[in-house]
């Protein structure tokens, strides 16, 4: 059986101000009319399997839990972390919460700000893993690459056709390394998406982050139940380290599998790359909400209130109610940087 699980404790913080750490990314309706975590589930729910297992921050538990009812999912149990510990430990607890009930399920793990512009291809590719997931491999569904981006992890896959042993997982290698692979031509980048069985990736963890295991364990061991909340020990959770999967397991492990998939997948991680997946009109330009452009070409722009842009290349206004950004959209990963000043003037 398949057990989605969806990840949504991120902060998305390269797409401030629009994304904030109380409403982060994936509740907003960035791509399209539903929110990203919406979408999420709209893209999946036709491959059947039960109700989904949610991993968000406490602070999200009611957001999750009404965008995920308006979308029409059954009742998810949503696994609630008192504090950020990155991915290896959500999973970690999804995968505990999937084996509750006896079961050892496939588990497909999905970040829920990702867009997918081609659904069916991607269902189609998960379809086409399982055999591998479910006789033990940890399968992630590899993208083609274009630019030598240093925030994703690359993959070097066996030659041949389908589902590929990885030779290599190399996660955000050096801009000089990432134009090594580019180049070289055989490496993919890595989705982000994975399927495995709850008990191979435990499996797997335990292997190479007993520390992290052993942390999570004693947090989902001792949890309280509240409705479809699960709510981990807070002094327990805290006490993993803090770690990706990426680095904790799919780095390490010797049971890695590539598929790589052509389903128009971004990971929507800044604003050029918001602007690359919107409607763009004749010059280039890309908006959402009132916007005029005069004489501008391939700029974004986000508008609660009316914005015009006149004369202006390649440049990224994003108008909120409380915070306006202008930004060249060459400089847009520096939006960070705008998060961190305000975090430490505190
Ligand atoms: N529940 C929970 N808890 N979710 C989390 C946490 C956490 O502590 N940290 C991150 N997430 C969620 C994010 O919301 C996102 O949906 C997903 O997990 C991935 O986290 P990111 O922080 O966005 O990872 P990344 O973009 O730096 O790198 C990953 O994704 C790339 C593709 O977008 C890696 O898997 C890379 O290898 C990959 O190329
Ligand atoms: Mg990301």
């Amino acid at each position: 059986t398949l057990q989605v699980v969806l990840l949504s404790g991120g902060s998305g913080t390269r797409l401030w101000p629009l994304s904030r750490e109380a409403y982060p990314k994936q509740f907003l309706p960035l791509a399209g009319e539903d929110t990203m975590l919406q979408e999420t589930w709209a893209r999946v729910a036709p491959l059947g399997g039960a109700a989904p297992i949610v991993v968000a921050n406490e602070e999200h538990r009611f957001l999750a839990a009404e965008q995920l009812r308006q979308a029409g999912a059954p009742t998810p149990a949503i696994v609630l972390e008192p504090t950020g510990r990155n991915t290896a430990p959500a999973i970690a607890a999804a995968a505990l919460q999937a084996m509750a009930g006896g079961d050892d399920p496939v588990l497909l793990v999905l970040p829920s700000d990702h867009v997918v512009r081609d659904p069916g291809a991607f269902r189609a590719a998960v379809q086409q893993a399982m055999p591998a997931a479910e006789s033990g491999a940890l399968v992630t569904f590899g993208i083609v690459a274009d630019t030598p981006e240093t925030g994703f992890g690359y993959i070097q896959a066996a030659p041949g056709k389908g589902v590929r042993d990885v030779l290599r997982f190399v996660e955000k290698p050096d801009a000089e390394t990432a134009r090594g692979y580019l180049d070289s031509g055989d490496y993919y980048w890595n989705s982000g998406m994975f399927l495995f069985r709850a008990s191979g990736y435990l499996r797997e963890l335990e292997r190479f982050r007993p520390d992290i295991l052993a942390a999570v364990r004693a947090a989902f061991d001792a949890a309280t139940r509240d409705g479809d909340f699960v709510r981990l020990d807070r002094e327990a959770f805290a006490g993993s380290p803090s770690d990706s999967i990426d680095y904790a397991v799919m780095e390490k492990t010797g049971h890695a599998k590539v598929l790589p998939v052509d389903i128009g997948w971004n990971d929507v991680g800044s604003w050029s790359a918001l602007w690359e997946v919107s409607e763009q009109d004749a010059d280039g330009n890309a908006h959402h909400g009132d916007v005029i452009a005069v004489d501008s070409r391939n700029s974004y722009a986000y508008a609660r209130r009316l914005v015009a842009l006149v004369g202006v290349d390649d440049l990224v206004v994003v108008e909120t109610d409380d915070a306006v950004l202008v930004a060249r959209k060459d400089k847009v990963q520096q939006v960070k940087d705008v998060v961190a000043r305000l975090k430490s003037d505190q």
